[in-house]
């Protein structure tokens, strides 16, 4: 029962909406691998009926003049309820695990020969629990939407990594057209799978449907820990047989997570395994609890992140238990394809990483015998892991480019630059293809009227946009080649026979046949030329394993006196393909690293098992590493080009924060001889 009659009264409201009088509107599609235009993250109905399903769920909203008068006026509201169990306890929810089909697009339940028998056979075997907590998206720029209705033409100004998809979503969730929608989120203050599409959008775009005026609805930081997702907790096992070589026999990793039937990350943690080493044998399994929570979602690699800490940190238990170097071990248990479906890899230099990345980092450094280096009360240790990130090109990205007879171009897409530099990087590539100045190019995104494109996420934007720019650059050439006609020098040439550089359309056989762009549209009698275009098939998906990588190496202090661990160096050494910005690149990286760091020593959300509340949800409660948290960063890839991605490039979006976790895990045993297994590596742990 709803008693909103005082703060409706209050000076400044305008509007109380519950479920009294919100619109009736359907379901959210679920964000999916399979379901690309999707943007949803919760599929419970939004503000329709009665029923509470978790702590932190969106019951009213008050709309008034001024963030005050709200705030003060929903306060006044009474929300009188009856009391239904609710499923808070991660250990007693295992009782009705899940065990779904499939995990994304992999099966999930995956057995190769005999991994119970090899394990127990084994001349050398692991086999440990491994936990990590629940961690919440900490973006420094808050969620917040302004949106204002003319008619049925809805504008809505947001901070979105799924531009496209969120106009698409509000125009079916709203019963208008899908032109009559149009979203802006020209830059985003960080985003790492957050900023998506969550109950706060819905709701202002209601208030302002029945008020009839424009609204603006910033979450709290603490309602970003209630209304958005964040990470699932884990708990995973991992068991290692491997033989007197180290050659590994046996990989087992399973484990138990929390993914509510309304959520729609699976938190892929066993996705690595599959694909990183060779062996005789495997097991993989992901079951998901169900928790009456705030639905969990997509966090920087999703999976990945929390899977390597536990599958590189055994490799590292696996090498002490057999007294050889931990870099060696990984060596000996490189593939040479796919370890599962024997697909090729499209380029894979691991082993050069290492081997590069060892060197700068001065990995012969490392005491084999945990605990024996120190300065005074602070024990030193080393540490390395591997990070792995599949590669995705998402189909269905499109692109404009306008030239004009000046020699200027406008390149168009809905892309999202959440930071990582999507504007300088796709400017670069659009000025290198239409032989211009970089400062002759404008790259415009931002806004769902520009063709479109898909998320930002899964490490997949860059090469999603930059094969729809190919396509329109190659489109662009044909029309040049037909506005040349007969008169020109390239008459009877063909696409795939010119390209552009310096401003002109130039044979790739003939260099002395060339006609420059402003002769060819002047003698046209055309100010500019316009071209869209759809990126080709990500077919390279299919017949290629691709995947991003790194060797990851760190340097800790651990106090003798207070358990405090200090991450005093750490080293990436990333094969990603081709990296197309050095400068943008090395901070993406730099970025995820520090999350990593986060994810090993400082975040974590705690949950009260009592009352399904999140305990902690502001930044001084759950600490996101500082400038103090953070030593000097060192970042160096292999370049080596990928042959088949558009570009030569992988994602490095995720791939930075993977890995880092069990390095810095790796680098506290070396140090201490303590091995923690889970996360994060609080001081009580090591006292
Ligand atoms: Mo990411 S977790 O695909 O933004």
């Amino acid at each position: 029962r709803f008693d909103t009659s005082a703060a409706e009264a209050e000076p400044g409201v305008i509007l109380v909406l519950t479920h009294r009088n919100m619109p009736r509107l359907g379901i959210l599609p679920l964000v999916s691998v399979t379901n690309l235009g999707a943007v949803g993250a919760s599929a419970l109905p939004i503000m329709q009926d009665t029923e509470i399903r978790y702590n932190g769920q969106v019951m009213a909203l008050v709309l008034a003049e001024t963030q005050e008068q709200a705030d003060h006026a929903t306060t006044l509201i009474r929300i009188d309820y009856e009391v239904a169990a609710a499923k808070t306890q991660f250990e007693a929810a295992k009782a009705t695990a899940r065990t779904p089909a499939s995990i994304l697009i992999e099966k999930n339940h995956t057995v190769v020969g005999n991994p119970g028998r090899e394990l127990a056979q084994a001349a050398f075997q692991i086999d440990n629990i491994y936990r990590t907590p629940g961690n919440n998206h900490n973006a420094i720029e808050l969620h917040a939407v302004t949106v204002a209705w003319e008619g049925n033409r809805l504008t809505v100004h947001d901070a979105s990594q799924m531009i496209a998809g969120s106009a698409q979503a509000l125009a079916k969730l709203f019963g208008v057209k899908k032109e009559q929608v149009r979203v802006l989120s020209p830059f985003v203050g960080g985003g790492f799978g957050g900023k998506g599409m969550w109950d706060h959008q819905v709701v202002a775009v209601a208030a302002a449907r029945i008020a009839g005026r424009p609204v603006r609805l910033v979450l709290s930081r603490d309602s970003v820990y209630r209304i958005v997702g964040g990470r699932t907790p884990t708990e995973q096992r991992v068991a290692l047989g491997a033989d007197a070589d180290g050659k590994l026999s046996a990989l087992i990793h399973t484990g138990h997570s929390v993914m509510p039937p309304y959520s729609a990350c699976p938190e892929q943690y066993t996705l690595t395994g599959r694909a990183l080493y060779r062996s005789k044998s495997y097991e993989f399994v992901q079951h998901h609890l169900d928790l009456d929570i705030v639905p969990n979602t997509y966090m920087r690699a999703p999976g990945e992140a929390v899977g390597t800490f536990a599958l590189e940190s055994a490799m590292d238990e696996l090498a002490h238990a057999m007294g050889i170097d931990p870099i060696q071990l990984r060596l000996r248990n490189e593939p040479e394809t796919h370890p599962l479906s024997g697909t090729p890899f499209s380029q894979r230099a691991l082993v050069q990483a290492y081997h590069d990345g060892a060197a700068r980092f001065g990995w012969e450094r490392r005491q084999a015998v945990p605990g024996t280096q120190r300065d005074g009360e602070w024990r030193i240790g080393l540490g390395c892991a591997t990070g792995s990130f599949p590669y995705a090109r998402m189909p269905g990205a499109s692109a404009s480019i306008r030239l004009t007879r000046e020699g200027r171009a406008v390149v168009s897409c809905s892309a999202q630059d959440m930071g990582m530099g999507t504007s300088t990087v796709q400017a670069q590539h659009a000025a290198d293809r239409l032989g211009l100045q970089i400062e002759a190019v404008t790259f415009e995104m931002g806004d769902s009227a520009l063709p479109s494109t898909p998320m930002a996420g899964g490490s997949s934007q860059t090469v999603s946009i930059a094969a729809a720019i190919a396509a329109a650059a190659d489109k662009l050439m044909v029309e040049l080649l037909r506005l040349a006609g007969n008169a020109s020098p390239l008459a009877g040439l063909r696409a795939g026979e010119v390209r552009m550089t310096d401003q002109h359309l130039v044979s790739i056989q003939d260099p002395a046949r060339a006609e420059s762009i402003q002769s060819i549209l002047t003698r046209a009698s055309r100010d500019e030329v316009s071209v869209t275009a759809a990126g080709s098939a990500p077919l390279e998906m299919l017949k290629f394993a691709m995947h991003s990588l790194s060797a990851n190496f760190c340097e800790v202090r651990v106090s003798d006196v207070t358990g405090e661990v200090r991450v005093t160096r750490l080293l990436g050494a990333f094969d990603c393909g081709a990296i197309l910005n050095p400068k943008t690149a090395t901070s993406q990286f730099k970025g995820g690293m520090i999350m990593g760091i986060g994810l090993a020593l400082t975040e974590e959300t705690l949950f009260d098992e009592r009352s399904g509340r999140i305990m902690n949800a502001t930044l001084a409660d759950y600490h996101i590493p500082s400038h103090l948290d953070v030593p000097e960063i060192e970042v160096m890839w292999t370049g080596v080009p990928d042959p088949r991605s558009p570009l030569g490039a992988r994602g490095i979006g995720e791939i930075g924060i993977t890995g880092v976790a069990a390095a810095i895990a790796n680098a506290v045993f070396n140090a201490t001889g303590k091995r923690v297994r889970d996360l994060p590596i609080t001081l009580d742990k090591l006292l």
